[in-house]
């Protein structure tokens, strides 16, 4: 008897433990964002950044197409306007930062297709499965603000993103994948779930890649952002 009441605690002190944080649909928060830590549990290292809600909408922008033979890409496009306002709050005449003035997330990248196009995979193909699975209307949750702060070819970077979380741009790789698979493409070369989707804000000098080995993920979270009507 004991010993069975022992085991429900545990389990239910167990499920707790693993629960995701709570989103909180009202505010359009995830718990984490108005608590200390980032999602990987580590120390914010600057203030809560606001962004327009209006971010979000995606489908109210056109979705663009990247033809550019063996380095086409897939991106998810978005409003710069809501962008902006971001990127003033962390341009400073101490570190002045550029950015290309548009918005977007990388969906498949260049080195990416690069691959895709080695089992004959066509950036026709790609953007019709990303059209059917109506990529503008994907839903969007914003983690957090990201910092890279780097060291490249002795060339010191700094490269900030918002890091986002978008279920949907998952489910468009791995529907990519799939076709790339039917055509006999090496499954070795390619993850769908290898996938860190973020919007560039701006950058000191250029920015920075996984070839660098610069992993833009939760782990680089540095300011929590919080969504505002
Ligand atoms: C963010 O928005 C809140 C209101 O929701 C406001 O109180 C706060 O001052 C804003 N923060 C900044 C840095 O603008
Ligand atoms: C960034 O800030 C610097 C210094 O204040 C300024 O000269 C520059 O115009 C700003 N850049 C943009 C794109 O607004
Ligand atoms: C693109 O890649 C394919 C397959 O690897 C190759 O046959 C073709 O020559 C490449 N085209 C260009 C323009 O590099």
């Amino acid at each position: 008897m004991l010993k069975l009441l022992l085991f429900i605690v545990t389990a239910i002190c167990g499920l707790t433990a693993a629960s995701q944080p709570n989103y909180d649909k009202r505010n359009e928060v995830f718990s984490y964002q108005t608590h200390f830590k980032t999602p990987l549990g580590v120390n914010w290292q600057g203030p809560v950044i606001n962004i327009s809600k209006k971010v979000l909408s995606a489908d109210k922008v056109p979705f663009i197409e990247h033809s550019a033979g063996n380095s086409s890409w897939l991106g998810m496009n978005f409003d710069y306007r809501y962008v902006k306002p971001v990127f003033e709050i962390l341009n400073s005449t101490k570190v002045p930062l550029i950015n290309r003035g548009e918005s977007h997330v990388t969906v498949i990248s260049p080195p990416e297709f690069t691959v895709l196009a080695t089992a004959g995979i066509t950036i026709e193909q790609v953007n019709k499965i990303a059209r059917d699975l109506k990529i503008q209307s994907s839903k969007v949750v914003i983690v957090c603000l990201g910092k890279e702060d780097v060291v490249v070819a002795d060339l010191n970077k700094i490269v900030y993103q918002i890091i986002v979380k978008i279920p949907n741009l998952v489910k468009i790789r791995q529907k990519i994948f799939q076709l790339y698979i039917q055509q006999g493409g090496n499954s070795a070369f390619f993850d769908p779930r290898a996938f860190w989707p973020h919007i560039t804000v701006g950058f000191t000098s250029g920015d920075v890649f996984l070839d660098q080995g610069v992993y833009k993920g939760y782990n680089v979270c540095y300011r929590p952002i919080s969504v505002k009507k």
